[in-house]
């Protein structure tokens, strides 16, 4: 099928790539033109695993291309998929002005062009597709939805670091429309992918996006609540999850307890639930709860690592990873954000190591001073905390710890072997 993607983010891209790959003739279009550029050269925009291996695949095979150009991309689309950023607003609440813009942008598109589906894949709150995107598109072509062009909500369940892997492979496919033409346009895209497919209405879509998301965050807030229960009772809250994820209804995922969840996702999207919820006059109290025990998780590092060195004026912190989880150079939401500004407000002098997102740290923390390696931020410390469960920091052994000023070593990620590194101490275990 013909397909246009608006927005080149890492849904974005991931999506075109994705279909592409499966045999569609996808456009993706960016206003950035750098990004565009990039894109058309095989250069992935973001660090993404397996996407510039896919992206390269699907350009030599004339399948993919990418434009600036959205009134040409969307001419020449069947179905036309949304996928610009949801970011949030001061207040918590979504903000909506990209998916605004490009339903507008779509709308003055759709004249005279025949039947189009436009499938927004973006994350946004329910009754956004239905009360927003619907009727700017409706307003800006001077048609009428369901009649003139079809519409549907496919919400993305993709991981950042597994992007390729979870569009390949889903869980699960879900599919409102407005109307079953619609719904059964976009099946018929589905159809060379092995997975369930949930067909709803719009709204239910939307909504079972907020649901997945919150319900993860409430499975590891949960896991840091008994674990700093644990760590009082002198118990491995990983042992106990261990026994408690063998029960089917619950599941061995999403347990792992530690220094909070980060991401663009988790954080934002439990907000603006939180703050829909509160629009309709209801007090999501749960959520809520969910969202302050995380905050308070991600700097129980410093808190701890203060009840082991009091003033930390002046000290040498030692900070292992700062990306919000491995295999990504992504510090959105990270816990090593919360903590670095709390080191550096209390006058700590902050060394950190990162594979792949010092760069991205140093554009909010230019004075923490950033080591190539490992060892060069750990030489000289008065304490070590390991944020990120990055691949090579499991390999630590004591040897490499010696050259501390002093050994005080703070986990988040449990990550440490014990039988080759000695006294440690877990944030909640
Ligand atoms: C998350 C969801 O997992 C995806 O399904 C969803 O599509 C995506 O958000 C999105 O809304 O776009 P992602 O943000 O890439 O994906 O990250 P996750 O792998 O889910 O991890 C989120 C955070 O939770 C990380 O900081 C991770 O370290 C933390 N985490 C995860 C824990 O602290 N404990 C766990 O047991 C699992």
């Amino acid at each position: 099928m013909k397909i246009a993607v608006i927005g080149t983010g890492y849904v974005g891209l991931s999506t075109g790539v994705g279909f592409a790959s499966k045999g569609n003739e996808v456009i993706c279009v960016d206003i950035d033109k750098k990004k565009v550029e990039q894109v058309n050269k095989g250069v992935s925009p973001i660090y993404e695993p397996l996407l510039s291996e896919h992206l390269k695949k699907v350009l030599k095979e004339k399948k993919l291309r990418a434009t600036d150009n959205l009134h040409e991309a969307i001419g020449k689309s069947e179905i036309v998929f949304v996928s610009v950023g949801t970011p949030s607003k001061e207040d918590g609440s979504i903000d909506l002005k990209y998916i605004e813009n490009v339903s507008k942008d779509i709308g003055r598109s759709l004249t005279n062009k025949g039947y189009k589906l436009i499938v927004v894949k973006s994350t946004v709150v329910p009754e956004t597709t239905g009360k927003v995107v619907i009727p700017l598109l409706e307003r800006y072509s001077g048609k009428k939805a369901g009649r003139d062009f079809g519409v549907c909500m496919n919400p993305e369940f993709l991981r950042e670091g597994k992007a390729m892997e979870d569009f390949l492979n889903p869980d699960r496919i879900v599919i409102g429309g407005i109307d079953k033409k619609s719904g059964n346009i976009l099946e018929r895209l589905y159809e060379n992918f092995d997975s369930k497919i949930l067909r709803t209405d719009l709204k239910t879509a939307e909504m079972i996006k907020y649901a997945s998301n919150a319900f993860l965050a409430i499975k590891i807030s949960f896991s840091n609540e008994i674990g700093n229960v644990c760590k009082r009772l002198g118990i491995d809250v990983y042992d106990v999850m261990k026994g408690v994820g063998l029960d089917k209804r619950i599941s061995p995922h999403f347990l792992r307890a530690g220094a909070g969840y980060g991401g663009s996702c988790f954080p934002k999207d439990v907000d603006a639930l939180v703050r829909k919820a509160k629009d309709l006059k209801y007090e999501p109290r749960l959520l809520e709860e969910v969202q302050d025990l995380n905050r308070r998780q991600k700097v129980g590092m410093v808190d701890l690592l203060e009840r082991k060195i009091g003033d930390l004026k002046g000290k040498e912190i030692c900070v292992l990873g700062l990306a919000f989880k491995p295999d990504t150079d992504d510090i959105r939401g990270a816990s090593s954000v919360e903590i670095l500004s709390k080191l550096t407000e209390k006058g700590a002098k902050v060394r950190a190591y990162d594979p792949k997102a010092e760069g991205n740290t140093r554009r909010i923390f230019p004075d923490v001073d950033y080591t190539e390696n490992v060892k060069d931020a750990i030489k000289g410390s008065d304490a070590c905390l390991i944020v990120t469960e990055w691949e090579e920091f499991r390999k630590l052994e004591d040897k490499d710890f010696k050259k501390m000023r002093s050994k005080i070593i703070i986990e988040g990620r449990k990550i440490l072997d014990p039988t080759k590194v000695t006294g440690f101490e877990g944030i909640c275990w």
